[in-house]
């Protein structure tokens, strides 16, 4: 009898087992649109009274404090702020014994600018550069002296190497609605070291008269976040701020005012790509935007950049870029198919691990493919599996006031591996040279909870492991 039992116990968990074989092997082919879709309704922005856009106390406080890497190597740091009363000082001073303003040994003097947009005048934007610093090293810094002192801090990224694990946040299209909030709350309880940020940052430009007030309450509203770890900037259509009925002729006014970049400190300088190297990534910045036809400066830099990387440094190749190569959402449809015509190619030559985009307003990610067979005659233009090739993931769903992008083309296509129309963030956590987490978040869930994971294998150090199949 007990013998019977165990028996049919084991049997029982056979099948078990089988089925969940069976269905691993589904879900290893699938293509998924989530069943799970954010509820439409529409996206509000927060009151400009609201308490994430307060201005700090105190008479020319410094506020919309924000930091970016001022290097490749990531000994650099750019520590942005402005004042709005009057100039004040440009002075930064630093520290990584101490948290006192008035016992930091560190100095550094940075420059100011401002810009008029319309009818708008910016406060005095400062920026300074941070250099010689250490590696894994946390220091307090300070500026506003003379004034109102504040003082933050942030931790450098590790020296580059092959095994460094680095937690990277990625955010897209945030905005600065309730949702937006979300987005970011859920960021930050997650805990990554530095944002990927895949442009479209403050949506000013869909106000009147791009109502650049609301640049500085953006900045204000990231400040908690942007102020203690580096975000690294991607430019999106939202920054274009491209105006003739206004008399604004100049792309990316506000942007390239307010956020330096490791290639762009001075405003009249504006290429908007560039590389970082941090931890066990290379980081590639594209510029949807720029011009990115064979022969322009994009396109130069891009080969050339691509040559430089150096795998066994930095294993994990990374692209940044606004507007998705592979998106099968109807919003935006095939819009970043020139730029992926004239690069993609490049990246699978390369054995890129990771594209992220953002501006559709919703959450994708591909299976690896690729789709560079084609030349004018020989009619091969559809995606194909290529295990050389990048997986593509689309975050432009952090939540902005344009609302949802809930209009996904039917059926799914095969290259796309999980869809979703939801608010969200993800995250990609690097554990060493094969192997990194990838996972989305979407906002109506708990902030840890991930509703579309996967375990990427690095295409240098195991480029036919078939992780995405
Ligand atoms: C934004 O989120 C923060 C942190 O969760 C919260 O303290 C704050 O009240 C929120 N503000 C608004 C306007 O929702
Ligand atoms: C800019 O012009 C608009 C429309 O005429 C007006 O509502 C707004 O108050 C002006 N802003 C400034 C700073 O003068
Ligand atoms: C910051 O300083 C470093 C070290 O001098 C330099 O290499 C880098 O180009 C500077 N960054 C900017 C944006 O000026
Ligand atoms: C969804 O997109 C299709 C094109 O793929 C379009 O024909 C249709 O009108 C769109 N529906 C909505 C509700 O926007
Ligand atoms: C890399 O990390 C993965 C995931 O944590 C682990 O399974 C693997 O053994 C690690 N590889 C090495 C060489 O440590
Ligand atoms: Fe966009």
């Amino acid at each position: 009898m007990s013998n019977m039992l165990g028996a049919r116990r084991r049997l029982c968990l056979l099948q078990v087992v089988l089925l969940l074989f069976a269905a691993v092997l589904l879900v290893a082919d699938a293509c998924l649109t989530s069943e799970y879709r954010r509820k439409l309704e529409a996206t509000v922005e927060m009151p400009l009274d609201a308490d994430v856009f307060r201005v700090p106390e105190g008479y020319n406080a410094p506020q919309q404090v924000h930091i970016t890497l001022g290097d490749q190597e990531g000994t650099s740091m750019i520590v942005s702020w402005v004042t709005a009363n009057e100039l004040g000082s440009s002075t930064v001073m630093y520290s990584e014994a101490s948290p006192d303003p008035e016992k930091m040994e560190l100095c550094v003097e940075g420059t100011h600018t401002r810009y008029d947009y319309f009818n708008y005048t910016s406060g005095f934007i400062h920026h300074c550069n941070l250099t010689n610093l250490k590696y894994s090293t946390k220091y307090y810094y300070a500026m506003g002296f003379g004034h109102t002192v504040r003082s933050f801090c942030f931790t450098t990224p590790p020296m580059p190497g092959p095994d460094v694990p680095f937690k990277f946040g990625i955010i897209g299209d945030l905005g600065q609605t309730f949702d937006s909030n979300t987005t970011l709350s859920h960021y930050e309880a997650n805990g990554g070291d530095a944002v990927l940020y895949v442009g479209d940052l403050s949506y000013a430009d869909n106000h009147p008269l791009h109502d650049n007030t609301r640049w500085d309450t953006w900045a204000r509203f990231v400040e908690r976040s942007a102020a203690h770890q580096p975000w690294v900037w991607t430019a999106g259509n939202h920054e274009l701020d491209l105006a003739p009925e206004l008399g604004e002729l100049a792309p990316f006014k506000p942007f390239a005012h307010r956020y330096p970049t490791p290639r762009r400190f001075a405003p009249a300088a504006t290429p908007f790509w560039y590389s970082v190297r941090i931890a066990s990534a290379h980081v590639v910045v594209l510029a949807s935007y720029s011009a990115y036809g064979k022969y322009t400066p994009q396109w130069e830099w891009l080969r050339a950049e691509l040559a430089r990387v150096d795998r066994a440094a930095t294993p994990w190749l990374i692209v940044l870029v606004h507007s998705p190569w592979y998106s099968s959402n109807a919003y935006h449809y095939m819009e970043g198919e020139t730029m992926r015509v004239q690069f993609e190619r490049w990246l699978v030559a390369a054995k890129a691990d990771l594209v992220v985009a953002g501006h559709v307003h919703a959450y994708e990610r591909s299976h690896r493919v690729s789709n560079v067979a084609y030349d004018i005659i020989n009619g091969r233009c559809t995606p194909v599996r290529n295990r050389d090739a990048p997986v593509y993931v689309t975050v432009g769903d952090g939540g902005n006031i344009e609302g949802i992008a809930d209009n996904f083309t039917q059926p799914q296509p095969g290259y796309s591996a999980f869809r979703e129309d939801s608010f969200g963030h993800a995250t990609l956590e690097i554990r060493n040279r094969t192997h990194a987490y990838y996972a989305w978040h979407r906002n109506q869930d708990g902030d840890n909870v991930v509703a579309d994971g996967v375990w990427l294998t690095n295409r240098y150090w195991m480029p036919t492991d078939d992780d995405t199949s």
